[in-house]
């Protein structure tokens, strides 16, 4: 890959259980920031909040860089924002037709439809914070079985054409490392909220947070410096909600 340090070194796997855990055990026997785990097949994919995440082998991209920052634990809840945002310029840069936006906090979607999850894990080494930014990209799927065919999609389903899977990996993480490098200025999302809020798709519309057996419903007004979402309350008050554990849904939809 052409980047600078992402990717440096590089695994590629045909079998893995989860590539997000495979960077954690890296990470254990202390492989350097930037390592890159790229797996074929996943036989115990993660997503967010417990679920699972599965896919063909070969036709999604399924990887986890591997990142030893020098950011408190706080910090670091922005880099999942960062992670969605370049996932949509790399997508844009190599499917033009495309215009990725992002449902807060990071899933990447086209249309209304998700072509992205990201899945951000944080662990302590010896003091040290590590974070595995784990990312899967529907590339090349024909299709999608039961309920998922209501909300996921695939590059190639939306162009119409089988999509190089090496060169938006490689845009992928181009654009991390720069994104990266504009974050690390303020170690939070101040430079980047303008572009990530152009890119988020529940900005002014009516969204319902859940939270455990809790929701609450309101207008996405936008980002923190903190990366939370700003959502004005039914009963007028503006509050800002942690990505954690909650979910966001659009009133009358996925988005
Ligand atoms: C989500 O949308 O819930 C997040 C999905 C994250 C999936 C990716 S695939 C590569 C990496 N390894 C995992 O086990 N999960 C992430």
């Amino acid at each position: 890959m052409d980047t600078r340090w992402i990717g440096h070194p590089f695994f590629h796997m045909e079998e893995v259980d989860s590539t997000n855990e495979e960077a954690k055990r890296y990470a254990s026997q202390g492989v350097e920031s930037g390592a890159l785990i790229v797996a074929e097949k996943q036989t115990a994919g993660k997503g967010r909040r417990g679920r699972s995440w599965s896919n063909t082998p070969g036709e999604c991209l399924q990887m986890s860089l591997l990142l030893r920052p020098s950011l408190t634990p706080n910090e670091t809840a922005g880099l999942t924002l960062v992670a969605a945002l370049a996932v949509c310029r790399a997508v844009e840069s190599v499917l033009p037709s495309l215009r990725p936006q992002i449902k807060w906090p990071n899933d990447v979607i086209v249309g209304t439809k998700k072509i992205c999850g990201i899945l951000v894990e944080l662990l302590l080494d010896a003091g040290q914070n590590i974070v595995v930014i784990g990312i899967g990209v529907n590339v090349n799927n024909m299709c999608f079985p039961g309920e998922l065919r209501e909300k996921a999609t695939s590059l190639r389903l939306e162009t119409g054409r089988p999509v190089e899977r090496e060169l938006l990996m490689e845009r992928i993480w181009q654009d991390f490392e720069t994104l990266y490098e504009r974050y690390q200025l303020t170690n939070n999302m101040r430079g980047l909220k303008p572009d990530y809020e152009q890119r988020l798709v529940n900005i002014g519309r009516p969204v319902c947070v859940r939270y455990a057996a809790e929701s609450l419903e309101g207008i996405a007004e936008g980002i923190d410096t903190e990366g939370r979402l700003l959502l004005r309350g039914n009963d007028g008050i503006q509050r800002r909600i942690d990505a954690g554990e909650v979910s966001v849904r659009g009133i009358y939809g996925y988005v």
